[in-house]
Parts: C-alpha cells; structure tokens; sequence
C-alpha cells in the first residue's frame, strides 16, 4: 500500500557511518558467530520442546523441493506446477449467514459488512478444533479460517458506481491522490469502514476438499467499529487508559474497532495476533479547527497522523473522508482529530492511540478482542513466536513495516508452560501484557543487539524530540523511543517467522527508494537502479534478513545475522545486485509474505511488487532454508554516477549459501493486480490456503461503474461467482494426487 512507502522516520541514528564506528568487534571469525544454535530437530514438526537444545550444529539431510518450478507470467489468473490444482475457499463479499443475499459484485449491496467477508485479505491463520469445540493443535478437518481484510484502496468497488463525493454526480475518487470536495455519502463510509477489520470462518474438508459453512456459529467479522478491551502492564495500565480517553470511552478502558489488518500471528496458545498496519492514514485535521498540543503533533508528526490539515469539507482518497459524513455521528466523527472539546475525553484527539497494536482475538470463543499495548505501537506486520520452551519466556518478532523503521521483540514476563495450550485470552493475559519491549541494532561485524525501550534509560527518559512522560508513553509513541536509542533503519521490515527447526529469525525487507549510496549499512546494504521495465532505485528488489539469538535464547540481548536472500531480476548485473544467483525459475522482487509451513517443511515467501509486474504478476517461492553464517562476506560497490558527479559507496555484508533451484523455486503466480500474502497449511501438509489481495488493484476508478477498465477480473473469470469486479480471496491449493504439497 502507497503508506507503506512514506517516510516518519527523520531520526539520525544508525546510518552507515555509526554502525560502522559501533560495530567493530575485531578478530571475531564468521565460525565464531554462529556457534550456540539449537540442533536441528526432525523434520516436519513443531514440538513444544520440553527443554532447551543447545550443542553442536547438525547438517540438515539434502532434501529437494519436488515440483516443476513456475514461468513468470502476466496471466489473470493463479499458475500453480503441473500436477497443482486451487479452489476459492472465500472471497470478498461472500455471506457469513444464509439470510443475506450472494454478493452482487455490483455495490448494491447496504452496510452488511458485518456478516460479509471483507476485503484485501491479507494475513491468514488456521485455528483447528475438534469434536469437543477445543483447540487442537492436530488435523481435525474443521478449523475456523482467521484472515485479515487490510485495506479500503479498492473501495470504488463496494459502490454501484465507485466512490462519490457529497452526492454529487460525476464527482468521483480517485485512489491515486485525487482530491474531492463535499461530505462522503454515509452509507459509503460505513460500508468503507466496516469491510476492515477480520472474518473468522469456519471451514471444513469434503471429499471434494475446504469449504466455508455458511451459518456456523463459529462464523464472526470484527470490524473498524466492534469494540475492543485495551490490556497492558498493571503497573502501567492507568497512564496507558489516560492515553487511550476518547469521547466514546472517557476510560480509555476499551476502544473501538481495528483497521488495516495486515500480518498475523498464531499464539502458542491458540489465538491469532492480527496487526494493525496503515491506520495512520484515515485520520483527518480539519483546517481552522483547534490545534492539538506540541507533544501530541510530535506524535503525530513521527506516525504520519493528520500532518497536512485539510480544508474543513476536504475529502481525499487516501484518509477515505470519513469525518465528512456527519457532524454528529460520532462513527464518522472520530476521524477528526482536533481539539474540538474541552478535554481529552470530550473529543476524538486520542483515536489515532488506540491504533497501530498487535490485537489478539479467541476464534473459538466470542471474546471481546483485546489490544496488547506492551508490544508497542507501529505499523505492524506479523508476529512470530519463538520455539516454545516449558519453563523459558517466550520471544515475539514483529516488524513496522515503512521506509526506514525497525525491528522489534517482544519477550514475555512469563515462562511457558503448556498447561496453557488452549487457554484463549486468559493465556494472552498472562503472556502478553507483562515483558520487556526491545528494537534491534544490527552491527556492520554480523552481530547485533536488542535495545530495551525502557523509560527507565536516560537515553529515552531525556529524549529531546519527543518528550516521554512514563513507561506507558514509551509504548504508544514508541517508534520516538527506538529513535532515542539509535535502532537500525531497515528497508520496510513486513513479514517475519521463526525457524520451526532452528529457531532461526526471518524478516522479509520488502524494498526502500530512499536508500542510496550514502545511507547504505551492513544490513541493508543494497543501493541501485532498476534500469528497465518499472525503474526503481534505491533497494528496489528487497531482502531477507535472518538471525539467531545468543545461545539460542528467546531473551538474548543479541544475536548473529547474515542476510538469507537478496531480491533481483535474473538478468540485473553489477557485484551489488543479484548477489543470491536467482535465475529464471527463482528470480523475484519485494517479498512481503514470509511463513515457515509447519507441516511440509517448507519456507514460503511472497511477495507484493511494483518493481518486476513488468514482467510478473506477484508470486509466491518455495524454500528449503540453511542456517545463519553458511554463506560469505563479500563486498559490494554501489557506487553512483549522476551525469558528472560519482558518489563512491563500497559495503560489506555478509550473503547466505546460494541456493540452487532445488532449494528455492517459483510456486505460484497470481493474477494481474494482485499481492500474494497469508498462508497457512492444513496439519496433514495436503492443502495450503493462500491469499490473493487486490486484484486489478491499478483499475482506474473515475468513472461509472460502467466505465470500469478492469486490469483483472479474477476470480469471476474463472467462475466464480458474479463475473466482472475483480475481488481478493482465500485458495485452497492441493496436489491432483492427494500427495503432500511441495514433497
Ligand atoms: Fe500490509 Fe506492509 O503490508
Ligand atoms: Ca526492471
Ligand atoms: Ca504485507
Ligand atoms: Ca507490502
């Protein structure tokens, strides 16, 4: 999404020049570093270790991905392998309850999104459960299917005739930055705001394979409006709720709704983490209103929060307007952000604080969904767990996904105990509202460490831009926090995931304009020009970046790095770009998407570019991983000539083992349009269902309905349901066979 791409971060620290001053731990070999892993354990499982592994390394046997690989293609369709076969498990607009009519596909539909799918489906997770309604960490052939619904960028497509603005014939939006005048019609608002949040569905497997059961109980949407319980530290939990005081809740005891769902993450409990990414964008500061005091548009300033006031009956296609649609109401009112009352607590300047957490919701209990505010508020992606160990806290890895922002762990206060498995948000309680809150510092040498966001740190207590008040402070505004401490920018950390066999940790660095060869560092360390096709500079085909903590402990305070994969098109020259030695049947651009399938052993990553659609249509790659330090230090020359002047950069950082096209190949093209992200394998490794978000994502959308120009129209070109609307969906993908996939 275009907000991913922006930039908040206008902190000096941690460029090229400091990490090389911080990072020269001389003498220290490559073997050195990576020592102190886990063992490898069998293949093809998670187990809940009952103790800590430790020793030496061992040589994971040679295994080989199995399937043919696949062609780049600009089809408007899914391409799978031979022998490879989908089905649409769900799409956006289908009924949760019999009662409603199919999806038109037309926006006839009034505001049901409530018990329709919503849109942009994004991260996805498989809660299974068996005959007893009880969580089940086995194959059970019912499950309830969790996915997010990211974004309203294609809302034109809710409405019978796109967006319009004030009722006004022939006023439309345009998602690429048009601007319009007058009030959003309300109804379009709500349908807007409504088709956000998450749909929790329950599947099961037939014998013709995963379908969703229409008016089951286990069948839920949440929304940007169902309301949500705020949990935090005890200690902290008053300045927290003081932060959170809205004119809808003057407790700040619970807020309402969810909105840009992105990545997700399953708890080792049970639940689903759903993170909350691009919120920042729909907030609005109406010109001439009341200001907001400094420090709050310091907030503001570093989350890309209502920077630019707009004219009172202003509506633009990135906020969506929705503060136009009423004076009164407040559902539409709380996307204004001024100081329109006396207080805090008498207006919505404190919404934009109850947005940007990691939410955790029970699919198989209708548990109000709960914000965990000690994981820090950003522009989340997924989050990972570490291996669970009984009597050992608990990591989670998660990403703030814009140019130039960070990495971030969060370690539990508590140890785990897998008397817990099942235990739904009592569990999350328990885990995820006590611990310590860190931002990683990768260091030019392979090392790196975790920075603790304290308020407790002089570095952060008397920081200068941003004036924190507590601990509570230092979670809500906590991207300042991490400025104060010198964290490492990365290039837009998405996705991450966990090793199932090593512990290993992977973060996808899905792409960054504005790196150049004077902000390169160790760790991001690429700088050029994409010269044909869709010309990018910067880090235009983006990285993986991986690490293991020290002794292979969830609560290291450091760890080793290398970075896993380099992004590139197969034919890219020059010693800084296709420096994984992609070719043909492997070569790709942006991941975004990184899952680790427990059931096929399988790394998948997926990505979501505009870098190589040139070419291809977003893909999804098949993995079969090594381990952190079994590649090389090499050097790269990312130096730049600009007409006459040359900016000579030279860098050094260390790549992973290439990877022949038996350990890394092309699975899957989507349609045109299109991002691929979420995925989840069925225990028994026989299906995985991946997400097909946005579709035709580049049709224009000024004109009537009519007038459409569809870049895709999948997945109604293929029969499923009403042709025309392009619309993203839920895959079942299977082998023709029955086998194992990728086996
Ligand atoms: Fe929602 Fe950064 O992808
Ligand atoms: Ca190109
Ligand atoms: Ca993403
Ligand atoms: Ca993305």
């Amino acid at each position: 999404m275009s907000a991913d791409n922006e930039i908040f971060n206008t902190s000096e620290n941690a460029h090229f020049q400091e990490v090389l001053a911080l990072g020269t731990v001389a003498g220290l070999s490559r073997r050195s570093l990576i020592r102190g892993g886990v063992g490898l354990v069998a293949l093809g499982t998670v187990p809940f270790l009952s103790a800590c592994g430790g020793g030496d390394d061992v040589v994971e046997a040679a295994r080989s991905l199995s399937f043919t690989a696949v062609s780049k293609n600009l089809a408007d369709n899914v391409t799978l392998p031979p022998g490879y076969t989908y089905s649409v498990v769900h799409a956006t607009g289908d009924r949760l309850v019999s009662s409603l009519s199919a999806y038109s596909n037309k926006g006839l539909e009034t505001d049901e999104w409530s018990m329709r799918v919503g849109d942009h489906h994004d991260g996805m997770e498989m809660v299974s459960f068996d005959a007893n309604g009880k969580f089940s960490t086995g194959f059970t052939g019912r499950a309830v299917l969790v996915v997010n619904h990211e974004s309203s960028a294609d809302a034109h497509f809710f409405h019978p005739n796109g967006q319009t603005s004030g009722g006004v014939s022939g006023k439309k939006f345009n998602q690429f930055g048009g601007w319009d005048l007058g009030a959003r019609p309300p109804l379009e608002a709500l349908k807007e705001i409504n088709h956000h949040g998450m749909s929790l569905v329950e599947i099961n497997q037939s014998a013709t394979g995963w379908t969703y059961k229409i008016d089951s109980l286990y069948n839920r949407r949440i929304t940007g409006q169902t309301p949500m319980r705020i949990a935090g530290p005890a200690a902290h939990l008053s300045d927290i709720r003081t932060l959170m005081a809205t004119k809808w809740d003057s407790t700040g005891a619970t807020s309402r709704g969810t909105m840009n769902n992105c990545g997700t993450g399953q708890t080792p409990w049970g639940t689903v983490l759903s993170g909350e990414e691009n919120w920042a964008a729909y907030f609005n500061m109406p010109k001439g209103a009341n200001p907001v005091d400094a420090k709050i548009q310091a907030s503001r300033q570093r989350y890309g929060v209502a920077r630019t006031p707009i004219a009172p009956a202003a509506t633009s296609a990135g906020t969506q307007g929705w503060f136009t649609a009423s004076s009164s109401d407040d559902r539409f009112t709380r996307w204004d952000v001024a100081a329109n009352g006396t207080t805090a607590a008498d207006d919505f300047r404190n919404e934009p604080n109850t947005f940007g957490f990691n939410v955790e919701v029970d699919p198989l209990t209708a548990g109000t969904p709960v914000k965990r505010v000690a994981m820090g508020r950003f522009a989340h992606e997924s989050a990972a767990f570490s291996i669970p160990v009984v009597g050992k806290p608990l990591a989670v890895y998660m990403g703030c996904d814009s140019q130039n922002e960070y990495i971030y762990k969060f370690v539990t206060g508590a140890n785990w105990d897998n008397k817990d498995i099942g235990a739904g948000l009592a569990a999350g309680d328990k885990y995820l509202n006590e611990g310590k809150l860190y931002v990683a510092k990768f260091n030019a040498d392979g090392t790196g460490q975790w920075l603790e966001l304290s308020f407790t740190d002089p570095k952060v207590s008397g920081y200068s831009t941003y004036t924190f008040a507590n601990q509570a402070d230092v979670y809500v505004n906590v991207r300042h926090a991490a400025d104060a401490l010198g964290a490492t920018k990365m290039d837009r950390p998405e996705w991450c995931g966990v090793n199932p066999h090593n512990g290993e940790v992977y973060f996808t660095l899905t792409n960054n304009s504005s790196r150049n060869p004077g902000n390169v560092d160790a760790a991001n360390p690429r700088a050029y020009n994409d010269v044909d096709g869709r010309k990018r500079s910067g880090n235009p085909n983006g990285h993986i970046i991986r690490f293991n903590e020290k002794d292979a402990l969830a609560q290291a305070t450091s760890f080793n790095w290398d970075i896993f994969l380099f992004g590139a098109e197969e034919t890219m020259s020059g010693t800084n770009v296709n420096l994984s030695g992609l070719n043909a049947t492997n070569d790709f651009s942006s991941p975004d998407g990184l899952v680790f399938g427990p059931a096929t052993g399988i790394l998948w990553i997926q990505t979501d570019d505009g870098a190589y659609t040139d070419k291809s249509n977003c893909m999804m790659l098949a993995c079969l991983p090594g381990k952190v330090g079994d590649g090389k230090k090499v050097s790269l020359d990312n130096s730049l000539t600009v007409g006459v002047s040359t900016t000579t950069s030279k860098q050094e950082t260390f790549v992973g083992a290439v990877m022949g096209d038996g350990q890394l190949r092309r699975f899957l093209v989507g349609p045109a349009g299109c991002e691929i992200t979420g995925l989840v394998e069925a225990a028994d490794g026989k299906t995985i269902f991946v997400n097909i978000q946005h579709p035709g994502e580049t049709t224009p959308a000024l004109g009537l309905a009519a007038d459409f120009t569809f870049e895709s129209q999948w997945p109604g070109n293929q029969g499923y349901g009403v042709a025309g609307r392009p619309r993203s969906a839920t895959l079942a993908i299977r082998r023709t066979d029955g086998g194992k996939i990728g086996a």
